[in-house]
């Protein structure tokens, strides 16, 4: 620990923000992959409604919710109004239909925890997954579009850390690390909680939207053009941010006692929603609430193995941050 603490050097700091933003930047995609996506959406669009007349398409994900890089792959939705549908069903004769055209790879994954029907368009290369009924990944999709349009710093910062989680293989649900959807529920938290906050809470807002899916209200305020300039009051760059965030899940963080949750814009306490011990293959051991399905850890497929595997990386970021000169180079270095 040779090197001064950052805090101490203002020049520094400048440096580093630019690294940050011009990482950003470079992982921004560009305007031509939504014409591409929008191509792709069409001809799917064709043939869904051909075979189901009342059926609706919606893009959720990455590709929807302005958290997503370039050249990702696209997540679909097909909504069919009918509740009791087949879904396996449905996505087999999806496949059929869509095999027929000049569509490749086309496969359909019906015993997968979300089943859905596999391809590749090879007109605009893009690949993509369709699911059924999906509906409030939709609505969450949404709501994270919203979050990200009144402050930039959150798509700054999410773009950043998930940058990060990708390059230190702690973005796999399989492997019991924390999805990209997780990592900017944490981003979008860590801004609620900043004093001045620099997002605000939408969902204790008077809600302007508002919607029942698969029996969960989901409410909130969406009218966020309104809220233009709302974290201003706090200056703080991306480089303090990405430093605090990393400060926070290293060091200050209650693992034992809290569960993040944006819903409340605050913390909650894992007693009051009773996720203090372990159930069946859910142990809690970092806890991430969903927005809509609050009775949903998004932590829960992190295992004791894994939770020090990301503690650990939280650490070492943490310290990075710290003391490193050059901390670009170090934070995303392939593990
Ligand atoms: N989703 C969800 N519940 C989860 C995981 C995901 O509702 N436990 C939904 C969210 O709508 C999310 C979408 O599925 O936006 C895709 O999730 P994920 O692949 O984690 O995020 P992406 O934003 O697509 O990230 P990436 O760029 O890594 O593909
Ligand atoms: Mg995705």
């Amino acid at each position: 620990r040779n090197y001064r603490s950052r805090t101490e050097c203002r020049g520094d700091i400048q440096r580093l923000n630019s690294s940050f933003l011009a990482i950003y930047e470079s992982l921004i995609p560009p305007e031509e992959e939504k014409e591409k996506q929008k191509q792709l959406m069409a001809l799917l669009d064709k043939h869904v409604t051909k075979e189901w007349p009342g059926a609706k398409l919606f893009l959720y994900g990455s590709c929807a919710n302005s958290f997503g890089f370039r050249k990702s792959d696209i997540d679909v939705c097909l909504a069919i109004g009918d509740a009791d549908i087949d879904k396996a069903e449905i996505l087999l004769k999806l496949a059929d239909i869509l095999k027929s055209d000049n569509l490749e790879n086309v496969q359909a994954l019906t015993r997968a925890r979300v089943p859905i029907v596999k391809l590749m368009d090879p007109t605009t290369g893009i690949s993509c997954d369709i699911c059924v009924n999906n509906l409030l990944a939709v609505i969450n999709t949404k709501l994270l579009r919203d979050y990200s349009k009144i402050d930039v710093r959150l798509r700054q910062l999410a773009f950043i850390i998930k940058h990060w989680a990708k390059s230190r293989g702690v973005n796999e649900t399989y492997q019991g690390t924390l999805s990209s959807y997780a990592y900017v529920l944490m981003c979008i938290h860590f801004l609620q909680m900043r004093t001045p906050s620099i997002l605000p809470c939408l969902q204790e807002m008077e809600a302007t939207y508002k919607i029942n899916v698969d029996n969960v209200e989901c409410c909130y305020f969406d009218q966020v053009d309104k809220l233009e300039g709302f974290g201003s009051r706090n200056g703080e760059s991306i480089a303090q941010l990405v430093w605090a965030f990393f400060n926070y899940w290293a060091h200050s963080h209650d693992y034992a006692n809290d569960v993040i949750s944006i819903r409340s814009g605050s913390l909650v306490s894992k007693r009051a929603k009773d996720w203090t011990r372990r159930i069946g293959n859910d142990r809690h051991l970092i806890c991430i609430e969903d927005p809509f399905e609050v009775s949903h850890d998004l932590g829960r497929v992190v295992d004791k193995r894994s939770i020090r595997v990301l503690r650990e990386e939280f650490e070492r970021a943490a310290e990075i941050m710290q003391y490193d000169p050059n901390p670009c180079v170090k934070l995303f270095e392939p593990y």
